[in-house]
């Protein structure tokens, strides 16, 4: 039988060869992750000459242990793991995390090359080695050495850099993205990116795939990985320039590659290429809590004319479209405007716009057929009631049940600093997702409407 990760990212048993009651090693960090986790499983510390480790029981040896173990954590030095792999051979371990460094990111190929050899003909699976290990938000189970509880979601987040990984934990959490998996896939020995796309792609805590790569082994299993997978998935690859490919050699050992045919090969299967992390939780963000964009029209509504202006070159710019009002929508927008100014696109509600006007204006775009997605901008103004902007909102999420009704994204840009942090934060904690800057809107914006057409590519 196949191995599907099955028992990787939900084990019954766990050991962690190398864990240490010296509190400042990795092996003890990781003992006491999993440990902590508000997870069930049985956990094996193995050291050669503990009897006890954070009041575990510890043995010396994998072939010591009474019961079967589905994931074992490796954090010994690297001259030492390929013993480890033959002993988790013999012991028929299915998973193994290799935590330690010292393998082909230093050009020690032949070390990885010794455990590719014990490993072959097995269906164990490999994480690693020089990994981070892995934080699964879901289950509540932390089989990581490193610090940091990820809010639970629906991202699964794979990351080639360790501490990239951990950063994004943090910034996810700064950005109220939820994750459900979030793994650090090192050098890659055997579990590739690819195989954890497909993973994902069936795991119902996930709903959106986000990746920082630097460079993938087999970019044909990778690319198809990504056609099939029926979630967005969002990449970030790294070493754009001649000066970050050389950089990605030296860190990770990959080779970065052509960067226009990553771009053209993630285009054509049908990923979402992101410029940088924050990027990508932006828009993993909203295609976590919003419907995708069936189509490119998009209806703004802002309180301030400037800002409207910034978001309609924005949207332009990343291949959106302002359209202009249909007459039915024009119609309906002029009942409710004050007689001083016209219906457009954006619909100018004016500076003293109230709870009404929010709401009516937003409900006429909703209600279009010709609009596909809409932004809902405010600026604090000094005279502007952003409360009552909020509330509508909100109060169309909660009884109109927006979603289910008109099927169509709500995006927000917000500009007003500290004054809007509350309500900004009642908005992304109902899953609107609201952006300090027009650029960043319009390109979340632009990923429900790829998430669109993709949908619609894959009927
Ligand atoms: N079986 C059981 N226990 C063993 C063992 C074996 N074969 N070999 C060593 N041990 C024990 C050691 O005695 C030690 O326990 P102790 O503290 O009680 O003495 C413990 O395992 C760890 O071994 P040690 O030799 O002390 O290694 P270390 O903790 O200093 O370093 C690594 C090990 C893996 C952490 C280190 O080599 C490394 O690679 N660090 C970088 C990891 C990293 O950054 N990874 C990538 C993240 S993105």
């Amino acid at each position: 039988m196949e191995n599907n990760l099955k028992t990787f990212f939900k084990p019954k048993s766990i050991a962690v060869v190398g864990a240490s009651k010296n509190s400042t090693k990795i092996g003890h960090a990781a003992l006491k992750n999993i440990l902590i986790s508000d997870y069930e499983c049985n956990l094996y510390p193995i050291n050669l000459k503990e009897d006890e480790i954070l009041g575990l029981k510890c043995y010396k040896k994998l072939g010591d242990v009474p019961d079967k173990i589905d994931l074992v954590l490796v954090s010994v030095p690297a001259i030492k793991v390929p013993q480890i792999i033959k002993e988790c051979k013999q012991k028929n371990v299915e998973n193994v995390i290799i935590i330690s460094s010292g393998f082909s990111e230093i050009g020690n190929n032949e070390l990885e090359n010794e455990i590719k050899k014990i490993v072959k003909k097995s269906k164990m699976r490999i994480l690693g080695p020089n990994t981070m290990g892995y934080k699964n938000a879901s289950d509540s189970l932390d089989a990581s050495f490193v610090f940091g509880v990820p809010r639970k979601g629906n991202l699964a987040l794979i990351s080639q850099s360790g501490a990239l990984g951990i950063g994004m934990i943090y910034l996810a959490n700064n950005e109220f993205v939820g994750v459900s998996k979030i793994i650090g896939v090192g050098n890659k020995l055997d579990i590739d990116d690819d195989d954890l796309i497909d993973y994902f792609s069936t795991d119902p805590e996930t709903k959106v795939i986000g990746l920082y790569i630097e460079g993938v082994k087999d970019g044909r299993a990778f690319m198809n990985s990504i056609k099939v997978c029926d979630k967005p998935v969002l990449v970030v690859k790294a070493g754009r320039s001649s000066a970050g490919a050389r950089a990605t050699e030296s860190h990770t050992g990959s080779m970065a590659g052509s960067d226009k045919i990553y771009s053209a090969a993630i285009k054509q299967a049908g990923g979402i290429r992101c410029r940088d992390l924050v990027e990508l939780f932006d828009m993993a963000r909203a295609l976590a809590g919003q419907p995708p964009a069936m189509g490119n029209r998009i209806g703004i509504i802002t309180n301030g004319g400037g800002l409207g202006i910034l978001l309609t070159d924005a949207c332009e710019e990343n291949g959106l479209k302002i359209p202009k009002l249909s007459p039915k929508t024009y119609k309906k927008i002029d009942r409710i405007l004050p007689e001083i100014i016209k219906p457009n696109n954006p619909v100018d509600i004016v500076g003293d716009a109230g709870f009404y006007r929010y709401e009516a204006c937003t409900k006429a775009l909703l209600e279009d057929p010709k609009i596909d997605g809409i932004i809902v901008a405010s600026v604090h103004g000094g005279y502007a009631r952003p409360r009552e902007f909020t509330g509508a909102i909100l109060k169309m999420i909660r009884q109109r049940k927006l979603h289910e009704e008109y099927k169509k994204p709500i995006l927000g840009t917000w500009v007003g600093g500290k004054e809007f942090e509350d309500l900004v934060y009642d908005l992304k904690s109902a899953g609107v997702p609201i952006y300090p800057s027009s650029w960043r809107t319009a390109r979340s914006m632009f990923g429900l409407y790829l998430e669109g057409e993709r949908i619609k590519r894959n009927g």
